[in-house]
């Protein structure tokens, strides 16, 4: 069987960046403005007056402190508070096509490819612009590809999802170069009103190419092992979707987008991903000391501390569980695509690491790596 290898990954970074500061400075705004206008029912009693948020607060509760994203002036206008992205017209390509193609040609550079050598696209994203045709299918049209394109949405775990799809096409024969693409656009779903979460996501986009190993670049990552798993949970949610558009009131409503029980998360996704990771260090034969490095998916730092810990054994340096949360934030999928494309440069042949990505569902993914010769 033709063993699959991860070939090259690619990363786009939107321009502007979003300090905590800025975003907290629109959000009290905001709060003010709203206190105003409500100030006759909060007196009442009728409505409660909402809270100021605070930059010391998110950088403790979870490690951020800048947010990449595809606008900025909506998001920090106390008036707005959600970005200015206008549509475009069907002639133009797509925004989030636009960024994953963007990710994409930097991995096909790297690996040295063509658009005829890609026989897939598969475009595993959390929050897909449109419902058809598939964003896919519009990058394998930008870059000029054949074969087939299709998109996978599994939230934060996407991209491990992902690469296993494409790693099982290049296992069947089905393909021997599958692009996987990552598009990001977090801002979009996110309630820049809600205290609670205002600022966890950032933008993004990444690409990795998988492919059969005697295709493949020298100096490619072997695919040891992969995993998934799901189990339903309602702690993060966004019930935005085609059967709720023609309610006026539910376009806007809040639950329409992304919504979570932060705590919940928290305590639940820990045990459950540490409990995989070692599951499946068991089945590969795999040690902790075996392990150089995890590139975690980005939610939040303690959360990466507690997991990286329970697998290592010991508290994780940063250069054994990088973080690129702080000035990228969570990034849904793309955040331990990016760790990994960021802090592997220094990976020799023969040294192994885990890319693992959890969240909505919920649902994990493991990927162990090996870097070859
Ligand atoms: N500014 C200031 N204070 C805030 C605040 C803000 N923006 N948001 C909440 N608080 C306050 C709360 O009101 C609460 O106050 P109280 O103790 O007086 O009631 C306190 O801070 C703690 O709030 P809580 O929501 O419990 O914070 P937390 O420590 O759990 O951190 C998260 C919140 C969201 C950062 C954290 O729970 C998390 O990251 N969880 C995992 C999320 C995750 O991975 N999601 C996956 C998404 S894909």
């Amino acid at each position: 069987m033709t063993r699959p290898v991860i070939s090259a990954t690619g990363l786009y970074t939107p321009p502007h960046s979003v300090s905590n500061e800025e975003l907290v400075t629109s959000f009290n705004a905001w709060v003010d403005r709203w206190n105003n206008e409500h100030r006759h029912d909060i007196e009442a009693g009728r409505a409660e007056a909402k809270l100021h948020s605070s930059v010391e607060f998110v950088e403790k509760a979870s490690g951020i402190k800048s947010r990449y994203v595809v606008e900025k002036s909506g998001i920090v206008d106390p008036k707005v508070m959600r970005p200015h992205i206008p549509e475009r017209p069907n002639d133009q390509i797509s925004i989030l096509a636009e960024i994953a193609v963007n990710a994409a040609k930097e991995a096909m550079a790297k690996a040295g490819r063509e658009a005829k050598d890609i026989d897939a696209v598969i475009c595993a994203a959390s929050n897909m612009q449109r419902a058809y045709p598939a964003m896919a299918v519009e990058v394998q049209a930008a870059l000029g590809c054949e074969g087939f394109a299709f998109d996978m949405n599994v939230a934060c775990s996407s991209a491990t999802f992902g690469i296993q799809t494409g790693a099982d096409f290049v296992r069947a024969g089905h393909a021997r170069s599958v692009l996987m693409v990552n598009p990001e656009i977090c801002s979009g779903h996110l309630n820049f009103t809600d205290r609670d979460s205002h600022f966890i996501f950032g933008d993004v986009a990444t690409a990795v190419l998988i492919e059969a190993e005697d295709f493949a670049p020298k100096g490619a990552w072997q695919i040891l092992g992969t995993h998934l798993k799901t189990q339903f949970s309602n702690n993060i949610r966004n019930n935005f979707g085609f059967l709720n558009r023609g309610d006026p009131e539910g376009v806007g409503k809040a639950d329409k987008l992304f919504v979570q029980e932060g705590r919940k998360v928290f305590k639940e996704v820990v045990p459950m991903v540490s409990h995989m990771i070692q599951g499946e260090m068991d089945r590969l034969g795999l040690k902790a000391t075996d392990l150089k490095r995890l590139w975690l998916h980005q939610a939040n730092a303690s959360m990466n501390r507690l997991i990286a810990a329970k697998v290592l054994g010991h508290e994780a340096s940063e250069e054994e569980s990088p973080t690129v949360l702080d000035t990228y934030a969570n990034t849904s999928s793309a955040g331990s695509i990016i760790a990994f494309h960021k802090h592997s440069q220094d990976f020799r042949a023969g040294d192994k690491g885990l890319i693992c990505s959890f969240g909505a569902g919920y649902s994990a993914g493991t990927v162990f790596v090996e870097k070859a010769a």
